[in-house]
């Protein structure tokens, strides 16, 4: 509590990783009292010099304020804590942000777990850097009972201006984040694969570079291009077909097969042309693979 008794902007942390900290010094350079646990004590004293105060214990931040940011590792160590400190009996009346990374099933049973003990849950997805927190390049997107997100907005503004509110289920926060990063890791794993293949070409990296930088700067316009498409159930008209990719593919596995590199990548690439082909898709558009990836293998 701050010392003006005033739970509302008081806000606990427990994990001070490098988002933890983070969000522990966001809170407290917009003026929030803020209450921290930390399982390794240095970046519990990083936080204390930064304004913070040092709880004695986890269950000690349930005491201290009645939104209580949880941010670590993962899951299981969420859990390992909650066990370990018997912290089941603090939920009571508590908001937990829950702000670790988690897969749909993880993040269902915890809100179950915190509801089942009379606790409120906000969950959210961090997509940014620790630094970004606080400006307008920082992201989060949350979920949870509107009552329950009403209460901590003050919470998610500070911490991303234009945060997102994506509703009551629980399990839309970890969906949407990861399909975003399931794109965005594709595409890094790509760049890295054709670097890969340059330079087993001889090919300088920074000559890759610069024509990479060119041929790629049209992506970003060919993903608005599918979006439409697949957004206007129209993915037949095309200009290059699954089959003309198709074939250009088959000699990118060619050279990179030529050149000796690891196939692990192409050989997936591979995989999802002949899949397109074989549900009679070769001559619609790219954008007609969002079918494919739909179904379930075998289920197409
Ligand atoms: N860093 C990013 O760029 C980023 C971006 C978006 C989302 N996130 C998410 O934010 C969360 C935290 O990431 P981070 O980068 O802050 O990780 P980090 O720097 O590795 O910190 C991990 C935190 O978890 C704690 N921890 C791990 N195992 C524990 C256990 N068994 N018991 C108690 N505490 C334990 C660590 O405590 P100790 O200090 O004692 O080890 C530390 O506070 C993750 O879910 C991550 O996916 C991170």
């Amino acid at each position: 509590m701050d010392e003006h008794g005033d739970l509302g902007r008081s806000v606990s942390v427990i994990g001070l990783g490098a988002m933890g900290l983070s969000i522990a010094r966001t809170l407290l350079e917009a003026g929030y009292s803020v209450s921290v646990w930390n399982r390794s004590r240095e970046k519990v004293d990083a936080a204390v010099a930064m304004g913070a105060s040092a709880c004695d214990g986890p269950a000690d931040a349930f005491k201290d304020s009645t939104k209580v940011v949880i941010c670590l590792t993962d899951y299981a160590a969420w859990h390992e804590l909650i066990e370990k400190h018997g912290l089941h009996t603090a939920f009571d009346g508590v908001c937990i942000l829950q702000l670790t990374t988690g897969t749909i099933e993880e993040v269902r049973q915890h809100a179950a777990l915190i509801h089942e003990h009379g606790g409120r849950i906000a969950e959210g997805k961090v997509q940014c850097y620790p630094s970004q927190l606080g400006t307008s390049a920082a992201s989060l997107l949350m979920a949870g009972q509107p009552e329950v997100l009403a209460a901590c907005e003050d919470v998610c503004c500070v911490l991303a201006p234009e945060w997102m509110n994506l509703g009551d289920d629980i399990g839309q926060p970890a969906a949407l984040s990861r399909a975003v990063v399931a794109g965005f890791a594709t595409a890094m794993i790509g760049f890295v694969n054709g670097m890969a293949i340059a330079l087993k070409a001889g090919i300088p990296a920074d000559l890759f570079m610069q024509h990479s930088s060119t041929v790629n700067g049209v992506l970003m316009g060919e993903q608005v291009r599918a979006f439409e498409a697949i957004r206007d159930d129209d993915t037949k008209s095309t200009e290059a077909s699954l089959n003309t990719w198709a074939a250009a593919h088959e000699t990118i596995h060619s050279v990179a097969k030529s050149l000796g590199t690891n196939l692990v990548l192409q050989d997936a690439v591979q995989a999802v042309f002949q899949e397109a082909k074989q549900v009679g898709l070769g001559q619609h558009d790219i954008s007609a693979l969002v079918s494919v990836f739909c179904n379930e293998q075998g289920d197409s």
